[in-house]
C-alpha cells in the first residue's frame, strides 16, 4: 500500500517536472515528414561524389584482403582477427553504399562499382593508403555537411561518415602511426575529395552519373622521405610516423590543367579557374584552420617551388600541421574559417595530400 502510495506520487511529480522543449531547433516539432531525398543540384552532385567514395572503399578492402598471403599481414603484427575487422569495414561500405544509393535513386542518378587501380604492394603500405583514402573521404563529407539543402539526407550521411571516422583511425593504427595527431579533423570540398579520388578510377560504367566538379591540378611534395619505416608493427598507438616538423623546407611540384584524369571514357580533365592570380601561397588544410606559408623560389616553367612546413600549434598549445593533410597552391591568402571554406576553390592552381612528418 505505502509502494502504491510512493510511486503514485512519483508519477505525479515526475509527470509535472516533464519540462516544455526549448525554443527553436529545426524539424522536431513533428510537423513536417522528412523526406530522404536531394533538395537541390547541389545535395545531388555531393552525394554522386559520395557514393564514388564508399564504392572505392569498398573494393580497396577486399582488394588489401585479396592482395596479400597471410603471412605477410602476420609479419607485419595484423592477426586473423584483425584481417576479418578489415573485412567488416568492407561490409560497412556495402551499407554505406546502399543507402547513399536509395536517395540518389529518388532522383534518378544511382552509380555502379568502377573498377580501381591501387599503388601499393605491400601490406603496410596498403594499410597506409587505406588510412589516405579514409582521411579524405572523411574529410570531403565534412566539407559539405553543413550545406546541404537537405537536413534528413544530412543525417543519414552523419551516420555513415562518423564510422568512416572509425575506419580512418583504425588503418592508421593497422598502418603502425600515431592514431590522431591532431585536435580537430578538417573539411574539404566536394572538388578537393574529388581531385584526390578520381585518379584511382580506372573505368565505370557509362551509365553513372559524371561528377559536377572541377578536379583540380596535382601537387606534390616531391622532397618527402620514405613514407614507411619497416620495422613499425601494427598498434594501438605508435610515436613513429607523424613526426612534423615546423621550419622544414618542402619541394613542390604541379601540373598544368587541362590533363586527362580518372576513367578514359567519362573525359575528365584538371580545372581551375581561368581568372586567377600568379601563385602565391601554400594553403595548408588542417584541424579547423587554414594556414598560409609564401610560396618561395617559384619556377613557373618547371612548376615547382618551395615553402616552409608552418609553426602552428593549435590553441597555442595543441597539435600542429600534422598527420595525413592538404595542402593548395593559391593566388592569394584568402581569409577562409570553416563553415565559408569552399570559397578557396576559386583560388586553387594546384591541390594535393601532405603527409606531415614522413
Ligand atoms: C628526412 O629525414 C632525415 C633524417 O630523419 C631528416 O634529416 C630530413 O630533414 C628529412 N627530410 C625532410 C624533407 O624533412
Ligand atoms: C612516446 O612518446 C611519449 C611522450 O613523449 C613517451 O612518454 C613515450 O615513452 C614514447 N614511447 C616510446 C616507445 O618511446
Ligand atoms: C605526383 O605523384 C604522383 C604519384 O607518385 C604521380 O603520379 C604524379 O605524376 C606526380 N605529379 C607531379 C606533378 O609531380
Ligand atoms: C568522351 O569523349 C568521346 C570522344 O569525344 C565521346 O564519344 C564520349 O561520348 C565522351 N563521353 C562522355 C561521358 O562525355
Ligand atoms: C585557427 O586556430 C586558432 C587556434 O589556434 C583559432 O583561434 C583561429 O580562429 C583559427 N582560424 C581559423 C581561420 O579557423
Ligand atoms: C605531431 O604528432 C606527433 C605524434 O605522432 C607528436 O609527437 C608531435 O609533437 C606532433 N607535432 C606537431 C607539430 O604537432
Ligand atoms: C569567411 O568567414 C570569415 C568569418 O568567419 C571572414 O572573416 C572571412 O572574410 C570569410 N571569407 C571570405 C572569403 O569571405
Amino acid at each position: 500500500m505505502i509502494s502504491k502510495l510512493l510511486s503514485s506520487a512519483i508519477i505525479a511529480s515526475s509527470a509535472l517536472a516533464y519540462p516544455a522543449p526549448p525554443d527553436g531547433g529545426v524539424g522536431v516539432s513533428g510537423d513536417e515528414l522528412p523526406e530522404y531525398t536531394p533538395m537541390s543540384d547541389f545535395d545531388t552532385a555531393s552525394f554522386v561524389v559520395g557514393v564514388n567514395q564508399e564504392f572505392l572503399e569498398l573494393d580497396l578492402f577486399h582488394n588489401i584482403l585479396a592482395s596479400f598471403p597471410d603471412e605477410d599481414f602476420e609479419a607485419v603484427g595484423i592477426d586473423a582477427s584483425q584481417r576479418y575487422y578489415i573485412q567488416e569495414m568492407a561490409e560497412q561500405e556495402v551499407g554505406h553504399a546502399e543507402m547513399i544509393n536509395n536517395i540518389l535513386a529518388s532522383v534518378g542518378q544511382t552509380s555502379q562499382q568502377c573498377s580501381y587501380k591501387y599503388p601499393y604492394t605491400t601490406v603496410r603500405e596498403a594499410l597506409a593508403f587505406a588510412e589516405y583514402i579514409t582521411r579524405f573521404g572523411e574529410a570531403g563529407v565534412y566539407g559539405f555537411l553543413p550545406h546541404l539543402d537537405s537536413r534528413p539526407i544530412a543525417q543519414l550521411l552523419l551516420q555513415s561518415i562518423t564510422t568512416e571516422a572509425k575506419q580512418e583511425v583504425s588503418m592508421a593504427m593497422m598502418a603502425g602511426e600515431f592514431p590522431q595527431p591532431y585536435w580537430f579533423n578538417m573539411g574539404l570540398t566536394q572538388a578537393m575529395a574529388w581531385s584526390l579520388l578520381v585518379p584511382y578510377l580506372d573505368s565505370c560504367p557509362e551509365s553513372n552519373p559524371r561528377v559536377e566538379f572541377p578536379v583540380f591540378p596535382a601537387l606534390n611534395v616531391t622532397n618527402a622521405n620514405a613514407t614507411l619505416d619497416t620495422s613499425i608493427e601494427s598498434a594501438v598507438s605508435n610515436n613513429y610516423t607523424h613526426v612534423a616538423q615546423p621550419g622544414r623546407q618542402l619541394e613542390l611540384q604541379w601540373e598544368a590543367p587541362g590533363m586527362a584524369v580518372g576513367p578514359s571514357e567519362q573525359n575528365y580533365t584538371t580545372d581551375k579557374n581561368p581568372d586567377l592570380g600568379d601563385p602565391s601561397h601554400v594553403a595548408f588544410i588542417h584541424q579547423l584552420n587554414v594556414t598560409y606559408a609564401p610560396l618561395e623560389n617559384i619556377d613557373t616553367e618547371a612548376m615547382t617551388a618551395t615553402t616552409i612546413h608552418p609553426d602552428f600549434m593549435m590553441y597555442g598549445k595543441g597539435m600542429g600541421v600534422n598527420g595525413t593533410v592538404f595542402i593548395a597552391i593559391t593566388d592569394e591568402e584568402v581569409p577562409v574559417t570553416p563553415y565559408n571554406f569552399s570559397l578557396l576553390n576559386d583560388h586553387v592552381h594546384a591541390f594535393g595530400p601532405y603527409f606531415a612528418g614522413i
